[in-house]
């Protein structure tokens, strides 16, 4: 029987409020024991001292590329910067090419995962064919395939009585419908925030209301159909108060915030570094204190990387030019560590909306170190400081705005169904 004894460490499990100095024996791929001083003779022993064991963290808005632009990212290695940055699993985006909007595109992701990727992977389809947001994929086959949730992510469905008919069949899929919220018409062409900012740069703005409408409207749709309706990378405070009225109502919404729209202003697009060019756009520091409090609060339940690797060549261009995303795995812990600092999460609440919480929204075992769940854990050292070089790092793609940058706090060890994966010292264990 193989078992791995974790033991020095602070474990921290949301779903059992566990916060303190125990130790955690795996056996055969499962949890078998929390305990203090826990002793396991023949199991290998990971020394956790200094760190904190936690579930496994759970990414539900990655972009990986493949099938079809592989040059960009694949499930080997998203699946390799995953388990470098703490993640045990992640939930694919269906903007690849193909779109995932077929039962043979979503099967193919699940094998090819199964072969490449170090990290379970939980893939989310089309809500419409093509992402052109006319025609209604087949969600119940989309669904029965392995699709985890719907999404036109990178678009918006801005046909009202499409978007209806998609919340409607969702609860019979019984999955979640995400949201790019984002009304086309209204941001045209915008690049950066619409602001201060965007004037003083001559960049076309993107108006923070282009988001607020579409939520609105989205929400309104949520509450008359009964569905689960997440809202993608939330970005600024109008739609966080848009958010809070809906819960307050009843409304069944959940929501995530990126690394990224919690630290960064659109004063970082001064330097015209076109890996700052992310949708929806970076936006002010009023709306990162806002997303900060909704996150504390609950309002916004969990933090999503939206990862989104793009190739250099397609980055080096002008910045109205340049693809929207930046890289987010590999940094989402260091990034976000940064509100257990300044004391807006606690740590099991950082926990929780990486891990607990994201497992809960898509409905997959993790998030949880209660006997007998899969040993998904991660050992995160908050206080490491280390240097991220995107050069370096597991991704194909480098557009990462923080790269060159000194970081605090990284995953140290990431564990998938018993099996070490990554170690900071030893790399990425399998491939
Ligand atoms: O910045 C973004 N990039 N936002 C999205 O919603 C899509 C993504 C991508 O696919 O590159």
């Amino acid at each position: 029987m193989a078992r791995l004894l974790i033991r020095n460490g602070r474990l921290l499990d949301p779903s059992q409020d566990l916060d303190g100095a125990l130790d955690c024996l795996v056996e055969d791929g499962r949890i078998a024991r929390i305990d203090v001083d826990i002793s396991a003779d023949g199991a290998e022993i990971l020394d956790a001292e200094g760190a904190w064991i936690a579930p496994g963290l759970i990414d539900i808005h990655t972009h990986l590329r493949e099938p079809g632009q592989e040059y960009k990212e694949d499930l080997a290695s998203g699946g390799m910067a995953a388990v470098a940055g703490g993640f045990t699993q992640l939930a694919c985006m269906a903007n690849t090419d193909p779109v995932n909007d077929d039962p043979s595109v979503t099967k193919y992701i699940l094998d090819r995962a199964e072969k490449d990727s170090p990290v379970k992977i939980r893939p989310i389809a089309a809500a419409t064919r093509g992402l052109a947001g006319q025609v209604m994929t087949e969600m119940m086959a989309l669904r029965e395939a392995g699709a985890v949730a719907f999404s036109d992510d990178g678009a918006t469905i801005m046909d009202t009585a499409v978007m209806r008919r998609v919340l409607e069949y969702s609860t019979l899929a019984d999955a979640p419908v995400i949201v790019h919220a984002e009304d086309c018409h209204l941001r045209a062409g915008g690049v950066v925030n619409e602001g201060p900012v965007s004037t003083r740069l001559g960049l076309p703005g993107n108006p923070a209301a282009a988001e607020e409408i579409m939520i609105a409207r989205d929400l309104r749709l949520a509450a008359m159909t009964g569905a689960h309706l997440h809202i993608a990378h939330v970005s600024s405070a109008g739609s966080v108060d848009l958010i809070r009225r809906a819960r307050e109502d009843g409304t069944r919404v959940t929501a995530e915030v990126t690394p990224h729209h919690l630290s960064l202003t659109d004063e970082a697009t001064m330097t015209f570094d076109t890996s700052t060019r992310v949708a929806p756009p970076l936006r002010s520091a009023a709306d990162i204190s806002a997303l900060r409090a909704a996150l504390a609060e609950g309002v916004i339940d969990v933090m999503a990387t939206d990862h989104a690797p793009h190739a250099t060549y397609e980055k080096e261009v002008e910045f109205t030019e340049a693809p929207p995303g930046m890289l987010g795995l590999e940094t989402a812990v260091a990034v976000t560590l940064d509100l257990v600092r300044d004391g807006t999460l606690s740590p099991l609440e950082f926990v929780r909306c990486w891990s607990t919480n994201p497992a809960e929204l898509i409905a997959v075992e993790g998030g949880s170190l209660r006997v007998g769940s899969a040993a998904d854990i991660v050992l995160i050292d908050p206080t490491r400081e280390w240097t991220y070089d995107a050069a370096q790092g597991f991704s194909k793609s480098r557009n990462s705005p923080w790269s060159g940058s000194k970081m605090t706090g990284r995953a140290v060890a990431t564990i998938v169904d018993g099996r070490l994966v990554y170690h900071s010292e030893r790399g990425v264990l399998i491939r």
